[in-house]
Formats: structure tokens, C-alpha cells, sequence
């Protein structure tokens, strides 16, 4: 208010006393309310800028690089990993205690399904020692599918913090995150979590790391994130054994982008890594990868939310936009690296990181015609913030207009679909997973195929086709050996070749297959945990392209292919498929006038079929029983009438059929 008063008396006087030499000029209405609300907006920057500077920028400003640690958490799904997070931040006081849990988890599905899907960061202030310590939590997902994220942390850490469930022991994502890690060069500091269980055991837990891992186990903590048990020694042991990274800000800015994600009114918003130099508001900088140029408009922390700053430095992890905005979210590749305007020469660029490649592919369609629209922006809005997925437009007679969207795996999918109906509340229609397949031709040419409808028909197949390769992986599987057999037989029915054998323990297994993705994503990972209690963990890393017996699986209603419903197979899975679509597509489809088959076919083989009988009137309903030649005449005529209409009907099957059918 009281700015608002200056702001008023500096009008009336300006209006006043004027420059002396001049006419008095009377300042207009519209005038005098631009002045007003430049002069408040600046008053109220200023006075925003003084408040932030006062304690936190102060607090911040004092600590050398020396004193910073970027630190992440490596575990393996459910192991406590944001609950922990949540403690470290009450304790720094980042958070206050109770407030708010799984404060790193910010989407919704996050919170809903307790997984992390996106990488977060926070920075917090640790006072150790009477110094201050500047740390950066990075907040991991630990499923394989995001496995792309995870690497990309690990890049802006120092040192993690390797946390294992104290009942559970490792895991096969605790072995892939920890080779990770590892490749990475972080310092690896071992907690034990969930100490508090009955059914903890502690020491069959560090035993295991220093068996897989071959690490030192001395210096392990045992915490429970729960009750918050022995979390306060977490910190100490971050400070004394992490290192502080590595930058100078006298050099050139050379500052790395991390993440990136979309907020409407300040365009893309980026999370960036400092390794040398710093950045402030007003600094021209440009990306090596575009070669576009932008100004800064704000810098910050994540502390948890944004928090502005005046300056970025060497070492911080901290979050920047742009003014104007960055309008579109491809430009900002992450992984790319900014500099400032005129130093492109000096500056080396960081290395990048590998694009990660969609392996499993839906399409979605509306439920409702008119919301292709609707549908069309929300699919736009959730890709702003997650690039790695691939979106196509397709249409299909039986659904109309939809989406081809590519994944970088199924829980990745399933996750999007979550987002897609609880964050925008539209209904949509996702078919089963599919995986690219690539096709060799005889004179060379090479063509990956993320949609059945382009497979090569059966006669090209034959005559132009060399082979059809699909992608596999190597799936590593842990769980306790008693469970061995039934794993084997899965894994077998999967057309999985083992490749290793290894006990870790004395109960529990290490078990290698390679396995086709194809299988993969029929909810393998499903079929695992049911025939395991739930006790097997797995993880996989791509294998390759290996030449399989593919074909292309359609579904057809009266002779006729319906595009929606055709799928790309290997051979040996047509019959039980054909079989299950057929059935499936029977319970959806109303009887009719006419006769409807439904058959299943790879080319022109038909491998299953069912008949829909038709409506059938009875034409002899007013006959006298006796009366046989009338009788059988009646029949003839009704028959004939049937073929003349088969001949000349089309059934129309309603969209909710295919809908029904493919529905999950
Ligand atoms: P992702 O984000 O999916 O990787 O999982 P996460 O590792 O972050 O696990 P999260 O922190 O969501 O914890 C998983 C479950 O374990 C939750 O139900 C927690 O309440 C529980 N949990 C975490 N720490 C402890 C602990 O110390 N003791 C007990 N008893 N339960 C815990």
C-alpha cells in the first residue's frame, strides 16, 4: 500500500512542477494508470528481490562451490526412495514436518500410484558443523521403462545414495540402477531402509551389497524413512563423502539442460545444471543444439517449488525461463548445452544424452467422435512435458479419427493413459500394446513398421520380402528359487532363450532370458508376479534385432478386414489369438438381419471363425401343422429371400462393438 501512495503522490507532483521550459502537458487517464502500474510492478519487484536477498539468496550467496553436493537416490521400485526424500527435507527444513508427503512426486499419477515417473529436484540448505551446505536431492523413477531419466540425473549428481528395503533385499532394478550408477562414476553410499518391519533383516541386505556389489559396507545407515530412525545420519554421511562438483564462475557459462517441462503463462521452463560460469535474469544466452538465441527472464531453485533467485552458479541445479517465453517445447532438447551470446567459440559443449527410441506402440481413439478435438489438445498438453513419446494421427473406418502413440514402455503407457483420463477427464479408447518389427527387402531396403496396417500383405511377403526382424531384450529376473520351475515354463511359453542361471544368495535367483519385447508387453510382467506371489523383480536392457516368423493377424466381419483390429504376430501365436478375437467379437455384435461371420485370418489362411445368426422371422406361424407342401414352400421362399439379401445387405456394426471389444 504504502508503495501505492509514492506511486500516487509522485503522479500528482509530476503533473504539478513541469520540466521547466515546456507547456504544462495534463498527463491523460490511461497514461497516468500505465505509469501507476509499471511503478508498482517495479516497486513490487524490488520489494520482492530485497525480502529473497535478505534470507535465503544471503544464506546462499555465502557458500563456495566447495561446500555444494549433488546427490541422488538409487533404488529399486517401492523401496522408500520419496518417503526418504520427504524426511531429508523435513529435516533441512525445507518442508515443514507432516505438511506434505511425497512432496518430489508431483504429478498426480505419481501421488495415486506411488510411482515416480519424472525426475524431480530439490535444493535444500544443511547447516553441518556450523557451516552451511548447499545440497540438490534428485528425486529418480526407478522403473526400467524410465530408465533414460534416471541416466539423465545420475549426469548432474555427484554421489547417490544406494537405498535397499530391508525386507526385500536387492532387486533387479537395484542391480540395473546400480551398474548405472556405477558406469556413471557416483559415490555410492548404502542405506538400509524399512528397518522397522518384522520382517526386516539388515544384514542378509548389506551382505548382498557386498556380495553383488562388492561394496563397503562400513559405512552403510540403516534408517527407517517411516518413523524417520537414524534419517539425521543420512546427511553427515553425504557431506564427508560426496564430492562437491567441479566448475568455476569466472569462466564462460556452459550450462546443461537437465529436464524441461510446460506452464502456461511462462512458456517452457527449463531445469538446467551449471557446470561453469553463471546466469542471471537480462543474460543473452544460446543453445548449441538449435543455435536460437533467448533472454533470460528468471533463474531459481527448486526449494521444493520455484523459488527466484538473482544468480545462478557453477555447480547449482537450478530451474530458468525465458522473455519472451520459449514457445515450443522442442527446443528445448535436453541434454543440450547453453552458452552465453558471443561465446560459442570458447565454450566446448557437454556431451548429450541418447535420444531414448518408443518401443511399444497404442493407438487411442475418442469414445465420442466430437471429442477428437479435445482429445487431439490434451495429448498435445502431456506431451509438452514428456518428449519421449511419439504421437501420429491415423484414422480407421470402425473408429474414426485417432492417435498412434509410441512409448518407451508399457507401465510408460499405462501411465500416460492415467494421466490422459484423471488430469483432463477425457475417454478414450486404447488398443493392446503392439512393438515396431523391421522388414528387410530382397533389393535392400530396410522399413520399421509401428503400424499393422502398413505390414507388407501375404504376397508381398513371399515374393519381396528377405526377413522380418523384431526386437528383443535381455530380462534379467530375481525372486526366490522355490518359485524356479514356474518361472522357467513362463519364460519358455514366452519363446524366451535362457542365457544365465546364477543363485545370489542361497534362495534367491538370478535368472537371464532373452525374451521378444513383443512378449514382453502382453503383460509379461504381470504374468511374472502372478506366478511368483508377487515375489520376482525384473528388469531388462535392449538385445537387439533378431529375424522372427511375423505376420500380420486381421480380424474380418462378413469377408471384410477391419483396419482397427489387425495386429502383427509371431506365427505360433495365431491360433490361440485368432481363437480369443473371434469369441471376444462375437459377445459385442448384435444379431442381425443378416448372417455375420467373424473369422481371424493371417493372409488367407483362416484360422478361427464364428457365425452370428440372423434374426429369423416365423413365417409359419398362421400354417395349419398339416399342411406340408404349403409348409416347405413358405420355407423355400424365405430361404431365397435370405441369399437375395446377403447378396445385397452390408452389416453395419455399431462403433460400440469395436470399442467394447477393444477395450481392456
Ligand atoms: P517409486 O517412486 O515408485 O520409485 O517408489 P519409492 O521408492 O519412492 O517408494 P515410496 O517412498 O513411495 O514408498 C513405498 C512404500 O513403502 C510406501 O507405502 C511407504 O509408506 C513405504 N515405506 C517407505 N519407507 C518405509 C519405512 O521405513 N518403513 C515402512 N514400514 N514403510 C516404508
Amino acid at each position: 500500500m504504502r508503495g501505492c501512495r509514492q506511486v500516487l503522490r509522485w503522479l500528482s507532483t509530476s503533473t504539478r512542477y513541469p520540466v521547466s521550459g515546456l507547456p504544462p502537458r495534463p498527463i491523460q487517464w490511461s497514461e497516468q494508470r500505465r505509469l501507476f502500474t509499471s511503478s508498482v510492478a517495479r516497486l513490487a519487484r524490488q520489494a520482492q528481490t530485497a525480502k529473497t536477498l535478505s534470507d535465503l539468496e544471503k544464506r546462499i550467496a555465502a557458500i563456495p562451490i566447495e561446500r555444494y553436493r549433488n546427490f541422488c537416490i538409487v533404488a529399486h521400485v517401492d523401496h522408500g526412495k520419496s518417503t526418504l526424500s520427504d524426511r531429508l527435507l523435513e529435516l533441512t527444513g525445507t518442508i515443514q514436518p507432516g505438511e506434505n508427503h511425497q512432496v518430489l512426486d508431483k504429478l498426480d499419477v505419481e501421488r495415486e500410484r506411488g510411482i515416480t515417473v519424472k525426475a524431480q529436484t530439490c535444493t535444500m540448505l544443511y547447516n553441518y558443523k556450523g557451516e552451511d551446505y548447499l545440497l540438490h536431492l534428485v528425486d529418480t523413477p526407478g522403473h526400467v521403462d524410465f530408465r533414460a531419466e534416471v541416466s539423465r540425473s545420475y549426469a548432474s549428481c555427484g554421489g547417490a545414495l544406494l537405498l535397499v528395503d530391508a525386507s526385500q533385499g536387492v532387486q533387479a532394478q537395484t542391480v540395473a540402477n546400480f551398474y548405472l550408477a556405477f558406469a556413471q562414476g557416483l559415490e555410492l553410499i548404502p542405506v538400509i531402509n524399512k528397518v522397522d518391519l518384522p520382517s526386516a533383516e539388515p544384514e542378509r541386505a548389506l551382505e548382498q551389497m557386498r556380495t553383488s556389489f562388492e561394496l563397503d559396507t562400513s559405512k552403510a545407515v540403516l534408517v527407517s524413512a517411516k518413523t524417520g530412525l537414524n534419517v539425521d545420519q543420512i546427511l553427515p554421511s553425504v557431506v564427508e563423502n560426496i564430492p562437491a562438483p567441479v566448475g568455476d564462475s569466472k569462466k564462460p557459462l556452459r550450462m546443461l539442460l537437465v529436464d524441461s517441462w510446460y506452464s502456461t503463462y511462462k512458456g517452457v521452463i527449463l531445469l538446467v545444471r551449471i557446470f561453469d560460469g553463471e546466469v542471471k535474469a537480462g543474460d543473452h544466452v544460446v543453445s548449441f543444439a538449435t543455435g536460437l538465441k533467448y533472454t533470460v527472464g528468471e533463474v531459481g531453485i527448486m526449494h521444493p517449488e520455484q523459488t527466484p533467485q538473482c544468480v545462478l552458479r557453477a555447480g547449482q541445479v537450478g530451474y530458468i525461463y525465458f522473455n519472451p517465453g520459449m514457445k515450443r517445447s522442442n527446443e528445448a532438447k535436453i541434454g543440450d548445452t547453453f552458452t552465453r551470446v558471443g561465446c560459442e567459440k570458447e565454450v566446448e559443449p557437454l556431451p548429450g544424452f541418447e535420444e531414448p527410441k518408443a518401443m511399444v506402440f497404442v493407438a487411442a481413439y475418442p469414445t465420442d467422435v466430437d471429442d477428437f478435438d479435445r482429445l487431439e489438445d490434451s495429448i498435445n498438453q502431456l506431451i509438452l512435458n514428456d518428449r519421449s513419446i511419439t504421437v501420429q494421427k491415423e484414422s480407421s473406418e470402425a473408429l474414426g479419427a485417432g492417435f498412434r502413440l509410441g512409448f518407451l514402455g508399457t507401465l510408460h503407457c499405462s501411465v500416460f493413459e492415467d494421466r490422459l483420463r484423471h488430469e483432463y477427464g477425457t475417454k478414450i479408447l486404447i488398443t493392446p500394446p503392439t512393438v515396431p518389427v523391421r522388414v528387410i527387402y530382397k533389393d535392400g531396403r530396410e522399413e520399421t513398421i509401428t503400424n499393422p496396417v502398413h505390414f507388407p500383405d501375404e504376397e508381398t511377403l513371399h515374393l519381396r520380402v528377405q526377413e522380418v526382424l523384431e526386437p528383443c531384450v535381455l530380462a534379467t529376473l530375481t525372486f526366490p528359487d522355490e518359485y524356479l520351475g514356474r518361472v522357467i515354463e513362463l519364460c519358455e511359453a514366452n519363446r524366451g532363450v535362457q542365457k544365465s542361471l546364477e543363485y545370489f544368495t542361497s534362495s534367491q535367483v538370478i535368472l537371464k532370458y532373452e525374451i521378444p519385447l513383443m512378449q514382453l508387453v502382453d503383460d509379461f510382467f504381470g504374468k511374472l508376479k502372478g506366478s511368483t506371489k508377487g515375489y520376482a523383480s525384473m528388469d531388462y536392457e535392449d538385445a537387439g534385432w533378431k529375424p522372427s516368423n511375423i505376420v500380420k493377424l486381421q480380424l474380418l466381419v462378413n469377408k471384410k478386414p477391419v483396419d482397427a483390429v489387425s495386429r502383427i504376430v509371431h506365427y505360433s501365436q495365431v491360433d490361440r489369438l485368432g481363437r480369443q478375437w473371434v469369441t471376444k467379437f462375437k459377445e459385442h455384435v448384435e444379431r442381425q438381419m443378416f448372417e455375420i461371420v467373424i473369422q481371424a485370418a493371417v493372409g488367407r489362411r483362416i484360422v478361427a471363425r464364428e457365425t452370428i445368426k440372423p434374426y429369423r422371422k416365423d413365417v409359419l406361424a398362421k400354417l395349419h401343422a398339416s399342411d406340408i407342401t404349403r409348409r416347405r414352400k413358405l420355407l423355400e421362399k424365405q430361404k431365397e429371400g435370405r441369399k437375395r439379401l446377403n447378396a445385397i445387405g452390408n452389416v453395419v456394426i455399431d462403433q460400440s462393438a469395436y470399442q467394447a471389444f477393444l477395450a481392456k
